[in-house]
């Protein structure tokens, strides 16, 4: 048994936050930001708009593509690092918000930006176990809530956004193999130290990062599990149809199809109108490009992301 993606959706907040704009707010310029890091513009959440409401327009959009009535789904996982409150999950406010009454599980699951990829992992051992038919598996981030506006190290990296994917079990593949993995002795070079504690909260509620530390690390497991999961299907970077990679920084992006001897038109690539939108950003980049019409059945896509923890993982899917 396998599952196979039957539909997918995303949705960007209306407000647009471009690199002028961040020229007004801290001392950055546009072109050292596309220099760096290849964003141009980001999507900004509206006060009133939690994640849960983001994922909420993915997942219609996915729901209605793939051409299910929303009491089919028997199991939602989102994944997000800015979820709308420390508990209940949003996965719990998600099904509520989508009107879905048939108790499916339904929770998070928190690896940062390789959220997704983990959230997809996991809904597909479900499907593949026979246990569950339709999986709604989200990326959904708030990530502006997070950050510390007056630090131009990291405010013009990150943005919000959702995107969804329908997952179906199937006789035919289908997602082939993932490939998870995690060095929590890296957990201080990316981090939102802040907890909650005798309703203060303690330690900075903002996104630290050691950029030099982050980079060097993404590139080289990037590279590593691509070959472990071409490895594991016996296939060679020729069998590759598209590199559907987390959205980080363009240069991070071009390193690995340079490493994996991708031409760029096969990459998929969204960081100059998205910005890094953490666990949203691979299934906001993989609907733009199924919405374009870039992929034909039966192409083969590799998924991947890496992002705090360190936590990385690769996917490998039949279209
Ligand atoms: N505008 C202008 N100048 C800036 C800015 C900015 N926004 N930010 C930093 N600078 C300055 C620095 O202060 C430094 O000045 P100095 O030489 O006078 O000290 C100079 O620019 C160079 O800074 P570096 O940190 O060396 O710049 P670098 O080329 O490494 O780019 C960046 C920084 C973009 C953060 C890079 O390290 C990077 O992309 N790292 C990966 C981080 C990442 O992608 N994080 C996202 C989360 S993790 C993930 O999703 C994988």
């Amino acid at each position: 048994m396998y599952s196979r993606v039957i539909g997918t959706g995303s949705h960007l907040p209306e407000r647009i936050l471009s690199n002028y704009d961040l020229e007004k707010m801290v001392e950055t310029s546009h072109d050292w930001i596309v220099s760096r890091t290849g964003i141009v513009e980001r999507h900004i959440a509206a006060e009133n708009e939690a994640t849960s409401d983001l994922a909420l327009q993915a997942s219609r959009r996915a729901i209605e593509s793939a051409g299910i009535d929303v009491d089919e789904i028997d199991l939602i996982i989102v994944a997000t690092t800015t979820p709308d409150m420390l508990f209940p999950s949003t996965a719990s406010i998600l099904q509520s918000k989508l009107g879905i009454r048939n108790n499916c599980p339904a929770f998070d699951v928190q690896a940062v930006c390789t959220g997704f990829i983990y959230a997809l992992a996991t809904a597909d051992c479900y499907l593949r176990s026979g246990k569950y038919r339709h999986a709604l598996v989200v990326g959904a981030e708030t990530l502006s809530r997070v950050i510390d506006w007056t630090d131009r190290a990291t405010c013009v990296l990150f943005g919000d956004g959702a995107g969804a994917v329908v997952l179906r079990a199937s006789e035919t593949p289908g997602i082939l193999s993932s490939h998870l993995h995690a060095d929590g002795s890296h957990s201080h070079i990316l981090a939102v130290p802040g907890r909650i504690c005798d309703g203060k909260i303690q330690g900075s509620p903002f996104v630290t990062m050691n950029g030099h530390a982050v980079f060097k690390i993404a590139v080289n497991v990037l590279e590593k599990v691509a070959t472990e999961a071409l490895l594991a299907n016996h296939m060679s970077p020729s069998d590759l149809d598209w590199l559907v990679p987390h959205q980080a920084n363009i240069r991070i992006i071009e390193a690995t199809s340079r490493k994996l001897g991708l031409g760029m038109d096969r990459v998929v690539v969204t960081v100059d109108r998205h910005g890094n939108t953490s666990a949203a950003s691979i299934p906001l980049a993989l609907d733009c490009a199924a919405k374009a019409g870039r992929f034909r059945e039966g192409e083969t896509l590799l998924m991947e992301g890496v992002g705090g923890g360190i936590t990385w993982g690769a996917l490998l899917l039949k279209w």
